[in-house]
C-alpha cells in the first residue's frame, strides 16, 4: 500500500486545457469554478522541503459550464518559489523548514524586510470583497487572478491587528455579514486576536490571552459564539521561538497530561462566555458548531494526541508509513458549568471535512462530508464518506488505485433538502498516474460524472467553490 507516494510527487508542469475529457453528464445547473490549492512542488534540485505542509504552493482551477469543464494549474510565485528555484535549493522557514532565514525573526522585528513577501500560501483559498486570495497560517494572504490563476501580491492591512500566527479558515458570519478570523499575538502575554472582516475593514472583537498558545489550524462558529478549541499540543514557552533555531511546529510540545479547553465567546460582546474542559486531544478540522439550548455541540475530526504532525513529514510519507485519520467526535460543551464530553459520530475516519456550509454552518446539521482512510487498511486517504448526523449511518465513494482529497458539496441554486447538490472531489488515480475530477450527486453519493486531467495533481489541502 504505497501507491499513494505520486500524491507527493512534483507536478512542475503548468497547463491549461479547454476542456476535459468528461464521462457521464454534469447537470446544467453546475455552472463556476473550484479553485483548490496545496503543495506542487516537494524539492528543489537536491534539497527537499521536510513536510507535506512546506511544499510551493500551486493553484488548480476547474470551471464547469454548459456540462463542459476546464483545467488549469499555476504556482504561486512566492518568494519562496522564485527564490528557491532560482537559487536550486530550499531556503525559507516554513512549518518545518530548517530556519535557515527565520520568519519567527522577522516576527519579532519591528519591520518585514522584503519589499512584497508572497509568502507560500498553499492551504486555502476565500474570497474577500472581489479579492481572491490564498492563505496559509502566516498572516499575509496572496490575491491571484482566479482567471489566468497569476499571482498579484501579498493582500495588507493598515490597522492595528496584530498577530504572526493565523488560520486559513475563516468563518463566514452569514447574519453580520462579517469574516471572521484570529491572529495570534506573541508576546510576554500572548493573545488570540479574533477580528471581523466587513470586506472594506477589519475590527477586533475579543482578544483572548494565552499563557501557553496551542497549536491550532480551525475554530468553530455558531449562531452567537466563536468556539476556540485549545488543544494540548502548546508552545512551552514563547520566548524560545526568538532564540532557538528550531522550525517553528517543532517549538510545540504535546502535553497530554493536561486538559484541552474550550473558550466560548460572544461575537457580538466580544465576551468570554464561559471555558469548558476536556481530556487532552489534538485536531487540525472543526467541521460544525451549534447551540443546543444551555448547550454547544461541537464537531471536530480529532485525534488522541499530535503524533499526526509527525506522521506528515515528507520522508515518512514517502516510505510508505501512513498517517491516521481523525475520529467524527462530537463534543457537548455546558455553557452552565461542568466539562466537556464526546460521542463519535461515525465507525468511518474522517478528514478535511465539509458541510453545506452556507444553508447550514453554525446550525444543526444532518450531513458532514470528509476524506477518509478504509478501515483497517495501512493506506493514505482512499475514500470520501457522507455522514448522516441523524442516525451515523456513513455512505462511502471507494474504487481501487483511487486516492481523493477534499469533497466539497457544492448546493443546488434551488435546493430541495440539505444534501440536494453534488460534491466535488479531485482524485488521484495511481494505476493511470493521473488525476480526475469526481462529481457526485450529494443525496445519492453516487457518481454522476468524471473530468481526466491529463497529469496527475499532488494531494492538496483545500479548494472552494465560486458560482458563476
Ligand atoms: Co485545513
Amino acid at each position: 500500500m504505497s501507491d499513494y507516494k505520486l500524491g507527493f510527487t512534483t507536478q512542475k508542469k503548468e497547463i491549461q486545457i479547454d476542456q476535459l475529457e468528461v464521462q457521464g453528464t454534469i447537470p446544467d445547473w453546475v455552472h463556476g469554478t473550484l479553485v483548490r490549492n496545496g503543495p506542487g512542488q516537494f524539492e528543489v534540485d537536491e534539497t527537499s522541503y521536510r513536510h507535506w505542509f512546506d511544499g510551493l504552493s500551486q493553484l488548480h482551477s476547474f470551471h464547469i459550464s454548459n456540462g463542459a469543464v476546464s483545467y488549469a494549474n499555476r504556482f504561486i510565485r512566492s518568494v519562496s518559489y522564485e527564490e528557491d528555484n532560482a537559487n536550486g535549493k530550499v531556503n525559507y522557514a516554513g512549518f518545518a523548514v530548517d530556519p535557515c532565514r527565520s520568519l519567527f525573526k522577522r516576527f519579532f522585528s519591528a519591520f518585514i524586510p522584503d519589499e512584497n513577501p508572497r509568502p507560500n500560501a498553499n492551504v486555502n483559498i476565500t474570497k474577500i470583497a472581489d479579492k481572491y486570495i490564498a492563505m496559509t497560517e502566516i498572516p499575509m494572504a496572496v490575491e491571484f487572478d482566479p482567471k489566468t490563476l497569476e499571482t498579484i501580491g501579498v493582500v495588507d492591512y493598515d490597522d492595528d491587528i496584530k498577530g504572526q500566527v493565523t488560520t486559513a479558515h475563516p468563518h463566514y458570519d452569514a447574519k453580520r455579514k462579517l469574516a471572521i478570523n484570529y491572529v495570534l499575538n506573541f508576546g510576554p502575554m500572548s493573545t488570540y486576536n479574533f477580528y471581523a472582516h466587513d470586506g472594506n475593514t477589519r475590527r477586533l472583537i475579543a482578544s483572548i490571552p494565552a499563557s501557553q498558545p496551542a497549536y491550532m489550524h480551525s475554530f468553530g462558529l455558531t449562531e452567537n459564539y466563536i468556539i476556540l478549541s485549545e488543544f494540548s499540543f502548546r508552545l512551552p514557552n514563547i520566548f524560545k521561538l526568538a532564540f532557538r533555531s528550531v522550525p517553528f511546529i517543532e517549538n510545540y510540545e504535546w502535553m497530554g497530561q493536561e486538559d484541552s479547553r474550550f473558550t466560548i465567546i460572544d461575537i457580538d460582546s466580544g465576551e468570554v462566555v464561559t471555558q469548558v474542559n476536556t481530556d487532552a486531544f489534538f485536531g487540525f478540522h472543526h467541521i460544525n458548531a451549534y447551540e443546543d439550548g444551555d448547550q454547544v455541540i461541537c464537531d471536530i475530526s480529532a485525534y488522541p494526541d499530535a503524533r499526526l504532525i509527525d506522521q506528515l513529514y515528507l520522508d515518512s510519507l514517502h516510505d510508505g508509513n501512513a498517517p491516521s485519520v481523525g475520529e467524527f467526535r462530537r463534543y457537548t460543551l455546558p455553557l452552565n458549568g461542568g466539562r466537556a464530553s464526546y460521542e463519535m459520530m461515525s465507525s468511518e475516519s474522517i478528514e478535511l471535512p465539509r458541510i453545506n456550509y452556507s444553508h447550514n454552518n453554525g446550525q444543526n446539521y444532518q450531513f458532514a462530508y470528509g476524506a477518509s482512510s478504509r478501515e483497517g487498511q495501512d493506506d493514505f486517504i482512499n475514500q470520501t464518506i457522507k455522514v448522516n448526523l441523524k442516525d451515523k449511518s456513513t455512505a462511502i465513494w471507494h474504487e481501487d488505485n483511487c486516492y481523493p482529497s477534499e469533497p466539497v458539496f457544492i448546493a443546488n441554486p434551488s435546493p430541495t433538502s440539505e444534501d440536494d447538490g453534488v460534491v466535488l472531489t479531485v482524485v488521484l488515480d495511481t494505476a493511470k498516474a493521473t488525476s480526475f475530477l469526481l462529481l457526485q450527486d450529494a443525496q445519492t453519493f453516487q457518481e454522476i460524472a468524471r473530468a481526466y486531467v491529463p497529469q496527475h495533481i499532488p494531494f492538496g489541502f483545500h479548494g472552494q467553490f465560486f458560482s458563476n
